[in-house]
């Protein structure tokens, strides 16, 4: 049962990432000049590790073990795989609206504002939902030799950002972010 307090860590992560987007656009909407290097970053980040990781993951192991032992379940897996997939084409969106943000400049803030809210927003809800309904039936629903299985695969890849690994290619982007949170969260008394 591991998987579980993995993935309830990734989604802690995520929200830690989303709430950073959100910061950043708030500054920008305060006056401040795009720090595109940290989004470039940001969406690095959720495409190697979110999309590439923590999704499928969940659709190979996590979905398919609880379908099997809690077929009642099978329109909410349905709705959150639809969601892994609806999720990727609103961070492609997001990615498109930040090229043609840094290439042409403000008169393409607003389009790429909304993208990233959209975003922010809808993966918070996903990752909620998935706590509400998925992992307390899978605590109840799932044997030993499920979670044997499904503990391997979240055991595998560790987070390249906020993972003990810390001296990565991402290290420099946590201590940008680390030094810019506002407490508990980062270093910095207030979002500079
Ligand atoms: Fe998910
Ligand atoms: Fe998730």
């Amino acid at each position: 049962m591991r998987a579980i307090s993995i993935i309830k860590s990734e989604h802690k992560n995520l929200d830690a990432v989303l709430y950073s987007l959100d910061k950043l656009i708030e500054e920008i909407d305060d006056g401040k000049h795009p720090d595109f290097g940290i989004f470039h970053g940001l969406f690095t980040y959720i495409d190697r590790f979110l999309d590439r990781f923590h999704h499928p993951k969940e659709n190979h192991y996590l979905f398919p073990k609880l379908l099997a032992r809690a077929p009642e379940s099978e329109s909410i897996i349905r709705e959150l795989g639809q969601q892994h997939t609806e999720g990727e084409i609103l961070f492609v969106e997001m990615l498109k609206a930040l090229s043609a943000y840094e290439f042409s400049g403000a008169a393409e803030y607003p389009h790429f504002r909304d993208t990233v809210l959209r975003y922010t927003e809808f993966e918070r809800r996903h990752a909620q939902l998935e706590e509400d309904e998925i992992l307390p039936r899978a605590r109840e629903a799932l044997q030993a030799a499920d979670w044997e299985e499904i503990d391997a695969a979240f055991e595998q890849n560790e987070d390249p950002i906020f993972g003990k690994k810390w001296n990565n290619e991402f290290s420099d982007l946590l201590d940008k972010l680390i030094s810019r949170m506002p407490a508990p969260l980062g270093l910095g008394d207030d979002w500079k």
